[in-house]
């Protein structure tokens, strides 16, 4: 068998799926980096329920990895990836931690992006004591299970106040309800935080929150339930699949408040799932491709450029992860653990194209956030609402907001105050 042969075969491991950024390089076999290279590690969901999240993620950091090795790779050494498909299971993260450690010697680590799998592999990461940046888990908890976990977006705490503002402020809801799946820590934080934030802002609740379990089929019990208590709105803090079918279920049996989600909602298979039961609900998001910024807007045309279409919020998290880590493996004295935390948790002011990103003394990012609205089948640009205390400077988008679509019946217009019923 040629080499080459023998490292594209290398390249297709069973369990993993390896990302060879040296494949023009064909003496370097995958699994023994040569000393010309630095590897680093990822775990995502490229297979199951939440796919789009690992392969949007895997895209946006091969992006990185491409732009920073054709820039000349750092100190000259380029850039790979070792990749692990977890399949969006909690066990299958533990698993892909251990062996891009123990097995494939990786000097960091970039994953996951659901909290509850950040926090499965990242138990394993601090125990081997090697750097791990979540792009995108906002659980709080993720963080705290040691100081080499790192993540590069906002918390959930910020993403629950970001929901509730909107409802209460732009949708002038006062009484909404909740449905979670109670087997995501993401889900079950992103609950608590709205609940907090919108009571604290004078909002009433429809109800107990209503319970599921990601992967359920039939959401007709808890639908009818909250089709009863007739809410201003629906808050879903779940991932894309459930919340397809959920929308898809609660248009049938005549549901037609406003639906409101969290980040777990950004993929592009929301609206091929739930058609146009999804049209003109509100998410909040980690960035908007409509935004003028110019760290987007060269992002949007590199991504676009490489795998024809649009980058998703997971994209640009990726990115920004793998970008942020290669900032501070050039100011690092060495990739040592320890170093090499010590110099993520130094980042300042860098600018990622979802936001300038510091990274303060809990390993976590300080962010603002966008609202989104699906419209003709598609997440636009709403608002940007930045974090408590920040003055609303330099993240302002440049193109306005687009007026609220007609086709957008979900859209807080003045007919629809009479659904809101007198405080109090
Ligand atoms: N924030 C989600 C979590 O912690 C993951 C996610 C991020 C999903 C961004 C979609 C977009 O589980």
């Amino acid at each position: 068998m040629s080499l080459s042969r023998r490292f594209v075969l290398s390249c297709l491991g069973a369990l993993a799926l390896t990302a060879c950024t040296g494949s023009e390089t064909p003496s370097t076999p995958a699994d023994a980096p040569a000393a010309n290279t630095i590897l680093i590690g990822e775990y995502g969901s490229l297979t199951g329920s939440e796919a789009t999240f690992g392969q949007s993620t895997h895209n946006g950091l091969m992006l990185a990895i491409e732009q920073i090795n054709a820039a000349g790779g750092l100190n000259g050494k380029q850039i790979e990836v070792k990749t692990y498909d977890d399949q969006g299971k909690t066990q299958e993260a533990g698993t892909a931690v251990t062996r891009l450690v123990t097995d494939d010697k990786v000097v960091a680590i970039i994953g996951e992006v659901a909290s509850s799998l950040s926090l499965a592999g990242g138990r394993v990461a601090q125990q081997y004591g090697v750097p791990m940046i979540s792009p995108s888990s906002t659980n709080p908890t993720v963080t705290q299970v040691g100081d080499m976990i790192f993540r590069v977006c906002f918390v959930d705490s910020f993403q629950g106040f970001v929901v509730a503002k909107f409802a209460r402020e732009d949708l002038k809801a006062q009484k909404v309800a909740v449905l979670y799946d109670q087997g995501q820590a993401y889900s079950t934080g992103l609950k608590d935080d709205f609940v907090r934030e919108f009571t604290a802002a004078g909002g009433t609740l429809a109800g107990e929150p209503q319970a599921y379990t990601g992967g359920d089929i039939d959401f007709s019990a808890q639908l009818t339930t909250i089709r009863d208590l007739q809410p201003d709105a629906i808050f879903l803090p779940g991932y894309y699949t459930d919340v397809a079918n959920i929308a898809l279920q609660g248009k049938k049996l005549g549901i037609k408040a406003p639906l409101l989600g969290g980040d777990g909602w950004d993929s592009s298979e929301l609206a091929k799932i739930a058609g146009d039961s999804i049209e003109g609900a509100y998410y909040a998001n980690h960035y908007s491709h409509e935004e003028q910024r110019p760290a987007v807007q060269n992002f949007v045309k590199s991504y676009q450029d490489k795998y024809k279409e649009t980058p998703d919020g997971l994209a640009a998290l990726g990115y920004d992860a793998g970008m942020l880590l290669f900032d501070a493996m050039k100011r690092s004295p060495s990739l040592g653990g320890k170093d090499l935390a010590a110099a993520i948790a130094g980042t300042k002011d860098f600018v990622g194209v979802t936001g300038t990103i510091s990274i303060d003394a809990e390993r976590n990012a300080t962010k603002p956030a966008v609202i989104v609205q699906m419209r003709g089948g598609k997440p636009g640009y709403q608002s940007t609402v930045m974090p408590r205390g920040a003055t609303p400077v330099e993240m302002a988008p440049l193109v306005p907001a687009p007026a609220p679509a007609e086709m957008a019946p979900l859209t807080p217009a003045p007919e629809m105050a009479p659904l809101v019923p007198a405080p109090g």
